[in-house]
């Protein structure tokens, strides 16, 4: 028997009094006690039926993943492989997308492109709706990092043309060019690869901070714009994880970026793989435009 007087009264409005719920005749249902016009009603979790059917999570999906040849690409490409969807994989990186894939060949399809050219990205997006039909999944996460460690007025207007053009002008492309088919179905699921850089602006990182920001900023128009389709388009904002990118930046960078994080830890490949596979999951379905955090306590809003 449950006494709700355990529950916030204030919170949840309910009087001063007991009511006994008995658990037992409603096996595996959760409880939820509410008030409304001051009568106690017991609902019934919309869950009560099991949310997986033993089909994989991903099961039947199309999932188009940037970035996927090294380090959190890769890892969310296998981990969404592994749950079941086919990958549709972009890379510069044409040795590293076809050792990366080999193994799941009928699963995966391999494109070697530098997703900084529009035309390119739209004839890449075209062969996969050519023989898949839908796009259900994107998650833009092909990104450089540019010049570090220097002041902003050291940074080359070149290098940060570079920066925005790999790591915003790209997952706009690929944006504008798969919505249309995700407004089609009236599904659809975006991650924009952000990073803690653009909330808070690293010192001696201007162009990849102010990338990282533009993408935020993106996202939450878009998220907006799209609110009402099926479709929702995210953003996840990782501090330090080892892979290439972040071993090719100086030492010093790296100590000013990891000694911020609280865990005093960097995150692991599995964490960022793991929640950006809620992310881009059907039960992820009432967030939008929003910036998820991985950043070991770092991000505080
Ligand atoms: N590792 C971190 O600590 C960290 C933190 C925050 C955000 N991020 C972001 O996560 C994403 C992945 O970073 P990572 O650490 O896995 O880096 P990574 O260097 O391991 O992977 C980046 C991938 O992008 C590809 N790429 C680069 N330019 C491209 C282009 N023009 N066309 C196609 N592919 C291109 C590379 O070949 C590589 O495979 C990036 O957007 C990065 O900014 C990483």
């Amino acid at each position: 028997m449950i006494n709700i007087n355990h529950f916030n009264k204030s919170k949840m409005k309910v009087k001063n009094q007991s009511v006994d719920i008995n658990i037992n005749k409603m096996p595996g249902k959760e409880q939820h006690v509410v008030s409304e016009n001051g009568n106690d009603t017991v609902y019934e979790s919309p869950h009560d039926q099991p949310v997986h059917d033993g089909r994989k999570e991903f099961e039947g999906q199309i999932a188009v993943i940037t970035g996927a040849a090294s380090g959190l690409g890769r890892a969310i490409a296998y981990k969404l492989l592994n749950e079941g969807a086919i990958v549709a994989v972009l890379d510069i990186n044409k040795k590293g997308i076809e050792t990366g894939f080999k193994k799941y060949k009928e699963k995966s399809r391999t494109f070697h492109v530098d997703i900084t050219q529009e035309e390119l990205v739209n004839n890449t997006i075209d062969n996969i709706i050519a023989e898949f039909g839908k796009i259900d999944i994107l998650v833009n996460c092909a990104g450089i990092s540019g010049a570090a460690n220097i002041l902003s007025h050291e940074v080359s207007s070149e290098d940060l043309h570079k920066v925005f053009e790999v790591n915003f002008m790209s997952s706009f492309y690929l944006a504008k060019i798969v919505l249309p088919h995700m407004l089609k179905m009236n599904y659809g699921r975006i991650l924009h690869m952000a990073s803690i850089a653009g909330k808070e602006g690293n010192a001696g990182m201007l162009a990849y901070s102010s990338s990282k920001a533009a993408v935020i900023g993106m996202t939450k128009v878009q998220g907006k714009e799209y609110a009402e389709t099926g479709i929702t388009i995210n953003a996840l904002a990782p501090a330090v994880i080892r892979t290439p990118l972040v071993d090719a930046l100086p030492e010093r960078q790296v100590k000013y970026m990891t000694d911020k994080i609280p865990m005093k830890r960097c995150g692991t490949l599995e964490e960022a793989a793991n929640l950006v596979a809620y992310i881009v999951s059907k039960e992820n379905s009432f967030t939008t435009g929003f910036t998820f955090d991985l950043t070991g306590g770092r991000a505080t809003y």
